[in-house]
């Protein structure tokens, strides 16, 4: 057995969303998890259409305590959320007064357990109103967003250091609802999804400037030491970097896409909009990098080393944990401290979380050996929770939650594995 130490202060914890563990949202994604057209499409394919509605999920609107009790009981001391922007501007304009009372009470109570509360401010799901003015493609769409972060930070500000403004938006979020056509509104055009990722690049600066404006008029009250050294209210996005671009080796990068895609240097292009536009347009608008990693992509045809040995999970993702360290070292020329925001498996039985967690952590481990600076790991996700057009089937969750059994709770062994290391700040493998 050998001990890696972590960095003292180093940040332990889980991230959740709002969508997917609250239940009973009414935003764009309901609305078209109910369409007639997605329960055909479901129907068609013989799936139970029960399955793909969010209705109640892991019912943690009513039950975040029971939840932050666990989180605190497994040692975490960093908790991400995502908050609702249907529930709190419910129409255009009018923000409700209880939904962001709410909001400040499952802050509070993330402190009042000794964690650094992580607020991200979109996560994938817009109001209808918004969506019906045409969402992230309509220009205004920025001066709604920014508005309603204004007034999110101006009654959460006290509580509140880490924010991250967009989840996955300019890579998930926008390729799949735009590019692909899977997510709503379905669209499938490359001129609205180079429309659309501008327009969060916009959003996000105007947000990071409108949040520093808030705390430079009411410094925060609340400065957890090894979270803040930066300054007041560190603001960056989280995003999922894939594919195109990786080391075959542990130090050595190099460009595994099809040769079709290398010829006309079209590889370099969607490597640039897919996991660096956001970083390289928004320089100077965030503090620190927020990074989802679960697993590579091959685009067909890639050169395959490494598939002939391919672990997928139970999605059918290729999980590569030293894909990790090598994307950490990537992220350097930013220059920003980076907080791993997700990083997670499907894996209905438990049997191999333990060691996806332990994988990922040496590779991190490593990469904060080389030189990156990482201030957190944030396992995705806490509950085993509604993972969008997939439905409930994926089981990400330290937390296993029996959605046929009034959402009862039950802590997997994986969490209390992870929990030792929390405690510790210590790897041992
Ligand atoms: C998203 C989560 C999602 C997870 C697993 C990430 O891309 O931020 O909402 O549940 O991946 O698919």
């Amino acid at each position: 057995m050998n001990k890696y130490d972590f960095p003292e202060g180093f940040l332990w914890g889980a991230a959740t969303s709002a969508h997917q563990i609250e239940g009973g949202n009414i935003n764009d994604w309901s609305e078209w998890e109910n369409s007639e057209k997605r329960m055909a499409e479901l129907k068609k394919d013989g799936k139970d259409t029960a399955d793909y509605i969010s209705g109640l999920a892991c019912d943690s609107y009513c039950r975040y305590e029971e939840d932050l009790d666990i989180a605190k009981s497994l040692n975490h001391n960093i908790h991400r959320i995502s908050l609702e922007w249907s529930r709190i501007e419910p129409e255009d304009g009018r923000f409700d007064h209880d939904a962001i009372r709410h909001y400040k009470d499952v802050v509070k109570a993330i402190r009042e357990r000794g964690m650094e509360p992580m607020i991200t401010l979109w996560h994938f799901t817009n109001p209808i109103w918004f969506t019906e003015q045409g969402g992230f493609l309509n220009e205004d769409a920025v001066s709604r967003f920014v508005r309603f972060v204004g007034f999110v930070v101006d009654n959460l500000k006290d509580d509140v250091n880490l924010w991250i403004t967009f989840n996955e938006a300019t890579s998930i979020y926008s390729g799949m609802a735009f590019l692909r056509g899977v997510w709503p509104p379905q669209c499938k055009s490359v001129r609205a999804y180079l429309k659309v990722i501008k327009n969060f690049a916009i959003a996000h600066r105007q947000a990071y400037e409108e949040i520093k404006k808030i705390y430079s008029q009411s410094p925060v009250r609340h400065i957890l030491t090894n979270v803040s050294p930066d300054g007041d209210a560190p603001t960056g996005m989280s995003h999922n970097i894939n594919t195109v671009r990786i080391g075959l080796t542990e130090n050595n990068a190099q460009i595994i896409c099809p040769w079709y895609l290398r010829m006309f240097g079209i590889g370099k292009l969607v490597d640039f909009y897919r996991n660096h536009y956001l970083f390289s347009s928004c320089r100077g608008y965030y503090d620190f990098i927020g990074l989802n990693y679960y697993n590579i992509l091959r685009l067909p045809g890639s050169y395959a080393v490494l598939s002939k040995q391919a672990v997928v999970n139970e999605m059918g993702w290729e999980i590569y944990p030293k894909g990790l360290r090598h994307q950490l070292n990537a992220l350097r020329k930013y220059n920003k401290p980076i907080y791993i925001t997700e990083n997670g498996i499907a894996d209905s039985t438990d049997a191999r979380r333990s060691k996806f967690i332990t994988d990922h952590l040496y590779e991190t481990w490593l990469a904060i050996r080389d030189g990156v600076d990482v201030r957190g790991y944030l396992y995705w996700s806490l509950l085993d929770n509604f993972e969008w057009h997939h439905g409930y089937a994926p089981r990400f969750g330290l937390i296993e939650v029996d959605f046929n059994n009034n959402q009862s709770r039950k802590v997997r062994r994986s969490a209390r594995e992870y929990a030792k290391i929390c405690i510790s700040n210590q790897l041992e493998i």
